[in-house]
């Protein structure tokens, strides 16, 4: 398969897709868009986070003869990735097979992906200096493989599922960039945040900068909408939140809502923080297993759709135990439009792809029309 970048670049599909019981036109896509417009659709859209990665054997045969960011970086590699999730369970979103850390590298940083450990940099960053030296990023140039999967990964799917791209969130990127490697407890960025505000502030600018350029790129390379991951955002207090974060993420969330792409903002372990998330934006809001879904949408507010949050390792107890959490999500959800049925975070690698499987089948079903 050759990428034909002289595509047209397709604007975000924002057609309005209303609810109806003819099949041919009741589509993942359908579904996706309407709970992130706060409509009801034909039923409840499902997808997972991390639903493309080591749970499917189909992408363990993928990785033993290509590295991570090999697969990453092949825009042919990384749409059949992108696409095994789709047809193996089923899903209503196909979430681009991608990494929150493939744009530090454009930005000058030297990135390895260690086996075990996960994301390490060569060259961290600790001082004004070294934030200063930071590169800026042209996504078009510097993150065209991207783009490319996203445009071969919405040609092979034809509106029948949504597209999704995604982009770390400024606050967990930071994390990264300043310790250099995967942290516990985030200490040393958080000692820079609380004792170099100024040097903070210039990161986290660059960062929202980067990040908003990256999302809008990709709407326009055809995502239909896009997440914002802030997966280690649970580490602070919402007034530290408000301070030191949320200006920031607000300008990413402001660009998209100008620009009219949908968007979902998501974090873990964010119990404390859901007032404070929903203000910085994001027309869902994703939550994680340990807060209720229906205490949760009231905390952010019902005039906002909520994502999640089934305990992903129920999963790995039984088929039971995975049934009987869902059906408490959904009654939860109580059938309100807004609700994108997910994991509370990513899909863990023992997890049975048959069970992933019956899972959207049991959303389906139990949330189908009439
Ligand atoms: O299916 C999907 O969700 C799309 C692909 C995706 C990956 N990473 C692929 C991946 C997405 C959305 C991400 C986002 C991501 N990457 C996040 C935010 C989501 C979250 O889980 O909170 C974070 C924190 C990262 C950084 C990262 N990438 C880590 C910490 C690791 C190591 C994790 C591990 O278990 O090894 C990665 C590697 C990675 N990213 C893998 C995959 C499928 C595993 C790589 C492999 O095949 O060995």
């Amino acid at each position: 398969m050759t990428v034909n970048t002289t595509l047209p670049l397709s604007p975000p599909t924002r057609e309005p897709t209303t609810a109806t019981s003819d099949p041919a036109l009741v589509t993942g896509l359908a579904r996706f868009l309407a709970a992130l417009r706060h409509d009801r659709g034909d039923a409840t859209p499902v997808w997972f986070m991390r639903q493309a990665g080591r749970s499917l054997a189909s992408y363990r045969a993928l990785r033993r003869r290509h590295g991570f960011l090999e697969l990453c970086k092949t825009p042919e590699l990384a749409a059949e990735v992108t696409l095994l999730p789709v047809a193996e369970l089923g899903v209503d979103a196909a979430v681009i097979f991608a990494d929150i850390m493939l744009p530090v590298e454009p930005m000058g940083l030297e990135l390895e992906m260690r086996e075990g450990v996960g994301p390490v940099i060569g060259n961290p960053v600790r001082t004004l200096d070294d934030v200063e030296r930071l590169r800026p990023v042209e996504p078009e140039a510097d993150l065209a493989f991207v783009l490319d999967a996203i445009r071969l990964v919405r040609r092979d799917l034809e509106g029948r599922t949504a597209v999704l791209g995604f982009a770390g969130a400024p606050f967990t990127l930071a994390c990264y960039l300043i310790e250099g490697r995967p942290s516990r407890d985030y200490a040393r960025a958080k000692a820079l945040m609380y004792g170099a505000p100024a040097v903070w502030d210039a990161l986290m600018g660059r960062l929202a900068t980067v990040t908003a350029d990256y999302l809008l790129a990709q709407a326009r390379a055809g995502a239909d909408a896009v997440q914002l991951f802030d997966s280690w955002v649970g580490a602070l207090s919402p007034i530290d939140y408000a301070r030191y974060v949320q200006p920031h993420v607000a300008r990413i969330f402001t660009a998209l809502k100008d620009a009219g792409v949908p968007s979902i903002n998501f974090g873990a372990e964010t119990g404390g923080l859901l007032e404070v998330m929903a203000a910085a934006g994001g027309d869902v809001i994703s939550v994680d297993a340990r807060v209720p879904l229906d205490e949760a949408w009231t905390r952010v507010g019902h005039d906002r759709g909520i994502q999640g949050n089934l305990d992903a390792t129920r999963l790995l107890g039984s088929w039971a135990a995975t049934e009987e959490g869902a059906r408490d999500v959904l009654r939860r959800a109580a059938g309100r439009p807004g609700h994108i049925f997910n994991l509370g975070h990513g899909v863990l690698p023992e997890t049975d792809p048959a069970l992933l499987k019956r899972l959207v089948d049991l959303v389906h079903e139990e949330t189908a029309e009439g």
